[in-house]
Protein backbone atom coordinates (compact mmCIF):
# COMPACT_ATOMS: atom_id res chain seq x y z
CA UNK A 1 0.00 0.00 0.00
CA UNK A 2 1.53 3.74 -0.74
CA UNK A 3 2.00 6.08 1.87
CA UNK A 4 -0.87 7.98 0.50
CA UNK A 5 -3.38 4.75 0.77
CA UNK A 6 -2.12 4.41 4.21
CA UNK A 7 -2.76 7.70 5.48
CA UNK A 8 -5.96 7.80 3.84
CA UNK A 9 -7.06 4.19 5.45
CA UNK A 10 -5.66 5.51 8.92
CA UNK A 11 -7.97 8.72 8.30
CA UNK A 12 -11.52 6.73 7.20
CA UNK A 13 -10.48 4.39 10.49
CA UNK A 14 -10.17 7.65 12.30
CA UNK A 15 -13.47 9.15 10.80
CA UNK A 16 -15.17 5.77 11.98
CA UNK A 17 -14.09 5.88 15.45
CA UNK A 18 -15.16 9.36 16.37
CA UNK A 19 -18.44 8.88 14.31
CA UNK A 20 -19.13 5.50 16.01
CA UNK A 21 -19.82 6.42 19.21
CA UNK A 22 -22.15 9.44 18.58
CA UNK A 23 -23.99 6.61 16.91
CA UNK A 24 -24.63 4.82 20.67
CA UNK A 25 -26.26 8.19 21.56
CA UNK A 26 -25.93 9.90 25.04
CA UNK A 27 -23.70 6.78 26.56
CA UNK A 28 -26.42 5.01 27.79
CA UNK A 29 -25.86 2.13 29.45
CA UNK A 30 -27.80 -0.43 32.45
CA UNK A 31 -31.17 -1.41 31.95
CA UNK A 32 -34.47 -0.58 29.99
CA UNK A 33 -37.93 -2.80 30.79
CA UNK A 34 -40.31 -2.32 28.30
CA UNK A 35 -43.88 -3.59 29.71
CA UNK A 36 -47.00 -4.46 27.26
CA UNK A 37 -49.06 -6.93 25.84
CA UNK A 38 -47.74 -7.50 22.22
CA UNK A 39 -46.81 -11.19 23.07
CA UNK A 40 -46.25 -13.89 20.29
CA UNK A 41 -47.68 -13.49 17.29
CA UNK A 42 -49.04 -9.39 18.25
CA UNK A 43 -45.04 -8.87 18.90
CA UNK A 44 -43.54 -8.18 15.97
CA UNK A 45 -44.49 -4.83 15.58
CA UNK A 46 -42.79 -4.22 19.35
CA UNK A 47 -39.60 -5.68 18.35
CA UNK A 48 -39.33 -3.91 15.37
CA UNK A 49 -39.25 -0.83 17.46
CA UNK A 50 -36.84 -2.16 20.27
CA UNK A 51 -34.37 -3.51 17.38
CA UNK A 52 -33.85 -0.05 16.07
CA UNK A 53 -33.35 1.27 20.07
CA UNK A 54 -30.59 -1.65 20.67
CA UNK A 55 -29.02 -0.08 16.99
CA UNK A 56 -29.33 3.72 18.61
CA UNK A 57 -28.11 2.35 22.51
CA UNK A 58 -26.29 -0.87 22.20
CA UNK A 59 -25.37 -0.45 25.65
CA UNK A 60 -28.66 -0.93 27.01
CA UNK A 61 -30.01 -4.33 27.48
CA UNK A 62 -33.50 -4.29 26.93
CA UNK A 63 -35.89 -6.45 28.86
CA UNK A 64 -39.68 -7.03 26.63
CA UNK A 65 -41.94 -7.56 29.28
CA UNK A 66 -44.90 -8.98 27.99
CA UNK A 67 -48.36 -10.47 29.49
CA UNK A 68 -50.23 -12.36 26.99
CA UNK A 69 -53.49 -11.40 26.65
CA UNK A 70 -55.79 -8.71 24.33
CA UNK A 71 -56.28 -5.49 24.88
CA UNK A 72 -54.47 -5.72 28.29
CA UNK A 73 -56.74 -7.60 30.28
CA UNK A 74 -53.97 -9.63 32.29
CA UNK A 75 -51.16 -7.00 31.70
CA UNK A 76 -53.39 -4.43 33.45
CA UNK A 77 -53.81 -6.51 36.46
CA UNK A 78 -50.26 -6.94 36.77
CA UNK A 79 -49.32 -3.30 35.93
CA UNK A 80 -51.48 -2.51 38.99
CA UNK A 81 -49.56 -4.78 41.57
CA UNK A 82 -46.26 -3.85 40.61
CA UNK A 83 -47.30 0.07 40.38
CA UNK A 84 -49.54 -0.42 43.90
CA UNK A 85 -46.23 -2.08 45.17
CA UNK A 86 -43.69 0.58 44.45
CA UNK A 87 -42.40 -1.51 41.75
CA UNK A 88 -43.48 0.33 38.40
CA UNK A 89 -41.84 -0.91 34.98
CA UNK A 90 -39.44 1.86 32.90
CA UNK A 91 -42.21 2.19 29.98
CA UNK A 92 -45.27 0.64 30.31
CA UNK A 93 -48.29 0.64 27.49
CA UNK A 94 -51.14 2.35 27.93
CA UNK A 95 -54.47 3.77 26.25
CA UNK A 96 -54.12 7.39 25.50
CA UNK A 97 -57.49 8.72 27.14
CA UNK A 98 -58.64 7.72 30.65
CA UNK A 99 -57.26 4.94 31.04
CA UNK A 100 -54.46 6.53 31.69
CA UNK A 101 -55.59 9.86 33.32
CA UNK A 102 -57.92 8.41 35.02
CA UNK A 103 -55.36 6.05 37.10
CA UNK A 104 -51.99 6.94 37.27
CA UNK A 105 -52.02 10.43 36.59
CA UNK A 106 -54.57 11.35 39.11
CA UNK A 107 -52.70 8.99 41.70
CA UNK A 108 -49.68 11.03 40.79
CA UNK A 109 -47.93 8.39 39.61
CA UNK A 110 -46.54 9.78 36.31
CA UNK A 111 -44.41 12.22 35.15
CA UNK A 112 -45.84 15.44 32.83
CA UNK A 113 -44.06 14.75 29.64
CA UNK A 114 -44.78 18.66 28.43
CA UNK A 115 -41.31 19.19 28.36
CA UNK A 116 -40.39 16.83 26.39
CA UNK A 117 -43.13 17.61 23.66
CA UNK A 118 -41.71 20.81 23.93
CA UNK A 119 -37.94 19.78 23.69
CA UNK A 120 -39.01 17.56 20.70
CA UNK A 121 -41.14 19.73 18.88
CA UNK A 122 -43.74 17.44 19.18
CA UNK A 123 -46.81 19.96 20.06
CA UNK A 124 -47.58 20.37 16.42
CA UNK A 125 -46.30 17.11 14.81
CA UNK A 126 -49.68 15.37 16.67
CA UNK A 127 -53.57 16.21 15.73
CA UNK A 128 -54.40 18.37 18.40
CA UNK A 129 -57.85 15.96 19.24
CA UNK A 130 -55.25 13.37 20.38
CA UNK A 131 -53.18 15.69 21.91
CA UNK A 132 -56.40 16.72 24.06
CA UNK A 133 -56.29 12.63 24.85
CA UNK A 134 -53.45 12.87 26.81
CA UNK A 135 -53.63 16.04 28.42
CA UNK A 136 -55.10 16.61 31.70
CA UNK A 137 -54.80 18.65 35.05
CA UNK A 138 -52.23 20.86 32.82
CA UNK A 139 -49.80 17.85 31.66
CA UNK A 140 -49.35 15.58 28.76
CA UNK A 141 -49.19 12.39 29.82
CA UNK A 142 -47.44 10.10 27.32
CA UNK A 143 -46.41 9.53 24.06
CA UNK A 144 -48.65 8.08 21.20
CA UNK A 145 -47.53 5.29 19.24
CA UNK A 146 -50.64 4.84 16.63
CA UNK A 147 -53.66 5.21 15.73
CA UNK A 148 -55.89 1.88 15.62
CA UNK A 149 -59.24 1.75 14.69
CA UNK A 150 -62.15 -0.66 16.20
CA UNK A 151 -65.06 -0.53 13.97
CA UNK A 152 -63.93 -2.80 11.32
CA UNK A 153 -65.34 -5.76 10.05
CA UNK A 154 -63.06 -8.68 8.50
CA UNK A 155 -63.80 -11.47 5.62
CA UNK A 156 -62.30 -13.37 2.98
CA UNK A 157 -63.60 -11.44 -0.76
CA UNK A 158 -63.81 -15.09 -2.01
CA UNK A 159 -66.05 -16.64 0.39
CA UNK A 160 -68.27 -13.58 -0.17
CA UNK A 161 -68.12 -14.39 -3.95
CA UNK A 162 -68.81 -18.12 -3.27
CA UNK A 163 -71.73 -17.41 -1.01
CA UNK A 164 -73.09 -14.30 -3.16
CA UNK A 165 -73.22 -11.95 -0.60
CA UNK A 166 -71.57 -8.25 0.19
CA UNK A 167 -70.40 -7.01 3.63
CA UNK A 168 -73.50 -5.83 4.96
CA UNK A 169 -73.99 -2.24 5.33
CA UNK A 170 -76.29 -2.11 8.39
CA UNK A 171 -76.85 -4.47 11.38
CA UNK A 172 -80.22 -4.92 9.43
CA UNK A 173 -78.58 -6.13 6.42
CA UNK A 174 -76.26 -8.72 8.20
CA UNK A 175 -79.41 -9.78 9.75
CA UNK A 176 -80.81 -10.98 6.82
CA UNK A 177 -77.57 -13.05 5.51
CA UNK A 178 -77.54 -14.26 8.69
CA UNK A 179 -79.73 -17.34 8.16
CA UNK A 180 -78.13 -18.07 4.58
CA UNK A 181 -74.57 -18.11 5.72
CA UNK A 182 -75.92 -20.30 9.15
CA UNK A 183 -77.91 -22.94 6.30
CA UNK A 184 -74.61 -23.23 4.64
CA UNK A 185 -72.86 -24.72 7.80
CA UNK A 186 -70.84 -21.51 8.60
CA UNK A 187 -71.32 -19.38 11.50
CA UNK A 188 -72.02 -15.60 10.23
CA UNK A 189 -69.54 -13.56 12.90
CA UNK A 190 -67.03 -14.83 14.36
CA UNK A 191 -66.58 -13.50 18.65
CA UNK A 192 -63.59 -14.93 20.56
CA UNK A 193 -63.27 -14.19 25.07
CA UNK A 194 -65.01 -11.76 26.91
CA UNK A 195 -63.26 -8.56 25.71
CA UNK A 196 -64.00 -8.95 21.85
CA UNK A 197 -67.65 -9.48 23.02
CA UNK A 198 -67.38 -5.96 24.58
CA UNK A 199 -65.64 -4.58 21.19
CA UNK A 200 -68.23 -5.93 19.27
CA UNK A 201 -70.86 -4.44 21.29
CA UNK A 202 -69.32 -0.72 20.48
CA UNK A 203 -69.62 -0.97 17.60
CA UNK A 204 -73.57 -2.01 17.47
CA UNK A 205 -73.72 0.68 19.71
CA UNK A 206 -72.50 3.59 17.69
CA UNK A 207 -74.50 1.90 14.54
CA UNK A 208 -77.38 1.93 16.57
CA UNK A 209 -77.04 5.60 18.80
CA UNK A 210 -75.39 7.66 15.72
CA UNK A 211 -72.40 9.71 16.59
CA UNK A 212 -74.47 12.06 18.54
CA UNK A 213 -76.17 9.15 20.86
CA UNK A 214 -72.50 7.67 21.19
CA UNK A 215 -70.86 10.37 22.74
CA UNK A 216 -73.86 11.62 24.48
CA UNK A 217 -73.24 8.08 26.86
CA UNK A 218 -70.28 9.49 27.52
CA UNK A 219 -71.35 13.24 28.76
CA UNK A 220 -73.56 11.93 30.46
CA UNK A 221 -76.87 13.45 28.34
CA UNK A 222 -78.10 10.70 27.56
CA UNK A 223 -79.45 8.36 29.74
CA UNK A 224 -78.14 4.81 29.66
CA UNK A 225 -82.03 3.31 30.17
CA UNK A 226 -82.93 5.36 26.51
CA UNK A 227 -85.98 3.64 24.72
CA UNK A 228 -83.34 3.53 22.08
CA UNK A 229 -80.12 2.40 23.87
CA UNK A 230 -82.33 -0.49 25.46
CA UNK A 231 -83.44 -1.48 21.95
CA UNK A 232 -79.63 -1.69 20.97
CA UNK A 233 -79.15 -4.54 23.33
CA UNK A 234 -82.04 -6.52 22.10
CA UNK A 235 -80.76 -5.96 18.58
CA UNK A 236 -77.00 -6.51 19.51
CA UNK A 237 -79.12 -9.90 21.36
CA UNK A 238 -79.96 -10.68 17.70
CA UNK A 239 -76.59 -10.64 16.37
CA UNK A 240 -74.98 -12.66 19.26
CA UNK A 241 -77.43 -14.91 18.42
CA UNK A 242 -75.58 -15.09 14.75
CA UNK A 243 -72.31 -16.03 16.26
CA UNK A 244 -70.70 -18.47 18.23
CA UNK A 245 -71.16 -17.08 21.76
CA UNK A 246 -72.54 -19.89 23.08
CA UNK A 247 -70.24 -22.55 21.40
CA UNK A 248 -66.51 -22.03 21.72
CA UNK A 249 -66.23 -18.26 21.87
CA UNK A 250 -64.90 -18.15 25.34
CA UNK A 251 -62.09 -20.54 24.61
CA UNK A 252 -60.97 -18.36 21.82
CA UNK A 253 -58.60 -15.80 21.77
CA UNK A 254 -59.16 -12.74 18.75
CA UNK A 255 -56.18 -14.16 17.01
CA UNK A 256 -58.50 -17.75 16.96
CA UNK A 257 -61.55 -15.80 16.18
CA UNK A 258 -59.80 -14.06 12.83
CA UNK A 259 -58.44 -17.52 11.91
CA UNK A 260 -62.04 -18.76 11.57
CA UNK A 261 -62.65 -16.42 9.26
CA UNK A 262 -59.47 -17.16 7.43
CA UNK A 263 -60.06 -20.73 7.57
CA UNK A 264 -63.80 -20.27 5.93
CA UNK A 265 -65.30 -21.68 9.45
CA UNK A 266 -66.94 -17.89 9.82
CA UNK A 267 -67.49 -15.58 7.55
CA UNK A 268 -67.55 -12.19 9.40
CA UNK A 269 -65.46 -10.65 12.39
CA UNK A 270 -65.58 -7.23 13.87
CA UNK A 271 -62.26 -6.06 15.44
CA UNK A 272 -59.58 -3.71 15.70
CA UNK A 273 -57.28 -3.48 13.08
CA UNK A 274 -54.67 -4.49 15.04
CA UNK A 275 -56.40 -7.63 12.68
CA UNK A 276 -54.69 -6.16 9.54
CA UNK A 277 -51.79 -6.17 11.48
CA UNK A 278 -51.81 -9.95 12.04
CA UNK A 279 -53.06 -11.11 8.62
CA UNK A 280 -50.53 -9.11 6.84
CA UNK A 281 -47.62 -9.38 8.95
CA UNK A 282 -48.28 -12.42 10.62
CA UNK A 283 -50.16 -14.48 8.26
CA UNK A 284 -48.27 -12.69 5.19
CA UNK A 285 -52.05 -11.97 3.57
CA UNK A 286 -52.34 -9.51 0.97
CA UNK A 287 -54.86 -6.71 1.44
CA UNK A 288 -57.73 -6.78 -0.36
CA UNK A 289 -57.35 -10.21 -1.59
CA UNK A 290 -56.19 -12.82 1.61
CA UNK A 291 -58.68 -10.70 3.70
CA UNK A 292 -61.24 -7.64 2.89
CA UNK A 293 -62.59 -4.92 5.06
CA UNK A 294 -65.21 -2.70 5.90
CA UNK A 295 -66.25 -0.39 8.01
CA UNK A 296 -68.59 -1.69 10.68
CA UNK A 297 -72.29 -1.92 9.56
CA UNK A 298 -73.87 0.97 10.13
CA UNK A 299 -70.68 3.12 11.08
CA UNK A 300 -69.41 4.20 7.34
CA UNK A 301 -67.57 7.46 7.67
CA UNK A 302 -67.12 7.48 11.38
CA UNK A 303 -63.58 6.78 12.89
CA UNK A 304 -63.61 5.07 16.39
CA UNK A 305 -60.75 5.34 17.36
CA UNK A 306 -57.68 4.55 19.99
CA UNK A 307 -54.43 4.89 20.33
CA UNK A 308 -51.71 2.89 22.03
CA UNK A 309 -48.99 4.76 24.30
CA UNK A 310 -46.48 4.79 26.77
CA UNK A 311 -46.02 7.73 29.88
CA UNK A 312 -42.87 7.98 31.94
CA UNK A 313 -43.95 6.61 35.65
CA UNK A 314 -42.17 8.28 38.41
CA UNK A 315 -39.85 6.91 40.88
CA UNK A 316 -38.53 4.35 38.00
CA UNK A 317 -34.86 2.92 37.46
CA UNK A 318 -33.88 3.62 34.24
CA UNK A 319 -35.32 7.40 33.49
CA UNK A 320 -32.79 8.25 30.98
CA UNK A 321 -32.84 5.07 29.09
CA UNK A 322 -37.05 5.22 29.64
CA UNK A 323 -36.77 9.01 28.27
CA UNK A 324 -34.91 7.72 24.73
CA UNK A 325 -37.56 5.22 24.42
CA UNK A 326 -40.21 7.69 24.66
CA UNK A 327 -38.02 9.71 22.08
CA UNK A 328 -37.79 7.31 19.45
CA UNK A 329 -41.71 6.04 19.60
CA UNK A 330 -42.47 9.77 19.44
CA UNK A 331 -40.17 9.88 16.34
CA UNK A 332 -41.22 10.03 12.83
CA UNK A 333 -39.16 7.19 12.14
CA UNK A 334 -39.93 5.08 15.03
CA UNK A 335 -44.09 5.51 14.44
CA UNK A 336 -43.11 4.40 10.22
CA UNK A 337 -40.87 1.21 11.86
CA UNK A 338 -44.11 0.58 14.07
CA UNK A 339 -47.15 0.94 12.80
CA UNK A 340 -46.73 -0.77 9.02
CA UNK A 341 -46.30 -4.03 11.24
CA UNK A 342 -48.63 -3.47 13.95
CA UNK A 343 -51.41 -2.86 11.50
CA UNK A 344 -52.01 0.84 12.45
CA UNK A 345 -51.28 4.56 11.07
CA UNK A 346 -49.06 6.91 12.91
CA UNK A 347 -50.38 9.27 15.54
CA UNK A 348 -48.13 11.56 13.87
CA UNK A 349 -49.19 14.01 11.49
CA UNK A 350 -45.95 13.60 8.50
CA UNK A 351 -45.60 9.77 8.49
CA UNK A 352 -44.77 8.01 4.69
CA UNK A 353 -47.78 6.86 3.67
CA UNK A 354 -46.00 5.00 1.15
CA UNK A 355 -44.53 2.73 4.21
CA UNK A 356 -47.97 1.22 4.72
CA UNK A 357 -49.74 -1.39 2.98
CA UNK A 358 -53.29 -0.60 1.16
CA UNK A 359 -55.84 -1.37 4.27
CA UNK A 360 -53.29 1.10 6.38
CA UNK A 361 -53.42 3.81 3.21
CA UNK A 362 -57.19 3.59 3.17
CA UNK A 363 -57.65 3.89 7.58
CA UNK A 364 -55.69 6.97 6.65
CA UNK A 365 -57.75 8.50 4.66
CA UNK A 366 -60.48 7.70 6.61
CA UNK A 367 -58.79 9.07 9.84
CA UNK A 368 -58.85 12.25 7.56
CA UNK A 369 -62.04 12.37 6.19
CA UNK A 370 -64.41 10.87 8.99
CA UNK A 371 -66.46 11.47 12.32
CA UNK A 372 -63.69 10.88 14.81
CA UNK A 373 -65.18 8.93 18.19
CA UNK A 374 -63.27 6.96 21.16
CA UNK A 375 -63.43 3.88 21.94
CA UNK A 376 -65.06 2.19 25.09
CA UNK A 377 -63.37 -1.04 25.15
CA UNK A 378 -59.60 0.47 24.58
CA UNK A 379 -59.72 2.84 27.21
CA UNK A 380 -60.67 5.98 25.34
CA UNK A 381 -63.69 7.59 26.70
CA UNK A 382 -64.83 6.02 29.75
CA UNK A 383 -63.40 6.22 33.04
CA UNK A 384 -61.43 3.00 33.96
CA UNK A 385 -64.35 2.76 36.89
CA UNK A 386 -67.02 2.67 34.35
CA UNK A 387 -64.92 0.43 31.59
CA UNK A 388 -63.38 -2.32 33.98
CA UNK A 389 -67.35 -2.95 35.55
CA UNK A 390 -68.68 -3.22 31.69
CA UNK A 391 -67.92 -6.50 31.77
CA UNK A 392 -69.84 -7.35 34.78
CA UNK A 393 -72.57 -5.41 32.74
CA UNK A 394 -72.18 -7.77 29.51
CA UNK A 395 -72.29 -10.70 32.12
CA UNK A 396 -75.88 -9.85 33.18
CA UNK A 397 -77.11 -9.36 29.29
CA UNK A 398 -75.80 -12.63 28.08
CA UNK A 399 -76.61 -14.51 31.32
CA UNK A 400 -80.45 -12.78 31.16
CA UNK A 401 -80.28 -11.52 27.32
CA UNK A 402 -82.46 -8.69 28.70
CA UNK A 403 -81.98 -5.13 26.99
CA UNK A 404 -83.72 -3.59 29.94
CA UNK A 405 -81.19 -5.52 33.08
CA UNK A 406 -77.97 -4.21 30.80
CA UNK A 407 -79.40 -0.45 30.39
CA UNK A 408 -79.67 -0.56 34.20
CA UNK A 409 -76.84 -1.88 35.12
CA UNK A 410 -75.21 0.40 32.96
CA UNK A 411 -76.83 3.47 34.08
CA UNK A 412 -75.61 1.88 37.64
CA UNK A 413 -72.10 2.23 36.96
CA UNK A 414 -72.07 5.15 34.91
CA UNK A 415 -73.94 6.79 38.12
CA UNK A 416 -71.19 5.18 40.23
CA UNK A 417 -68.51 6.32 37.94
CA UNK A 418 -69.87 10.42 37.88
CA UNK A 419 -70.27 10.23 34.54
CA UNK A 420 -71.88 13.57 33.82
CA UNK A 421 -71.32 14.65 36.92
C1 LIG B 1 -55.76 -3.19 21.98
C2 LIG B 1 -54.46 -2.50 21.68
C3 LIG B 1 -53.94 -2.97 20.38
C4 LIG B 1 -53.89 -4.48 20.33
C5 LIG B 1 -55.19 -5.08 20.81
C6 LIG B 1 -55.22 -6.60 20.90
O1 LIG B 1 -56.27 -2.78 23.21
O2 LIG B 1 -54.69 -1.13 21.65
O3 LIG B 1 -52.66 -2.42 20.14
O4 LIG B 1 -52.82 -4.91 21.08
O5 LIG B 1 -55.55 -4.56 22.04
O6 LIG B 1 -54.41 -7.08 21.90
Amino acid sequence: MSKRLVTLAIAAVLVLVTVAPTFAQDGLSGELEIFSWWAGDEGPALEALIAKYNEMYPDVTVENATVTGGSGVNARAVLKTRMLGGDPPDAFQVHAGQELIGTWVVAERMEDLTFLYEEEGWMDKFPQGLLDLLSADGGIWSVPVNIHRSNVMWYVPAKLEELGIEAPATWDDFLAVCPTIQEAGLVPLAVAENWTVNHLWESVALAELGVDGWNSLWTGEKAWTDDDVVAMWDKFGQILDCSNIDVDAATLSWQQATDMVINGDAVFNVMGDWAAGYMATTLGLEPGVGFGWAAAPGTAGVFMMLSDSFGLPKDIKNRDNSLAWLKLLGSQEGQDIFNPLKGSIAGRLDSDLSLYNAYLQSAAADWQSNVVVGSLAHGAVAPESFSSEFGTVMEIFLGSRSGIAAANASQAIANQAGIGK
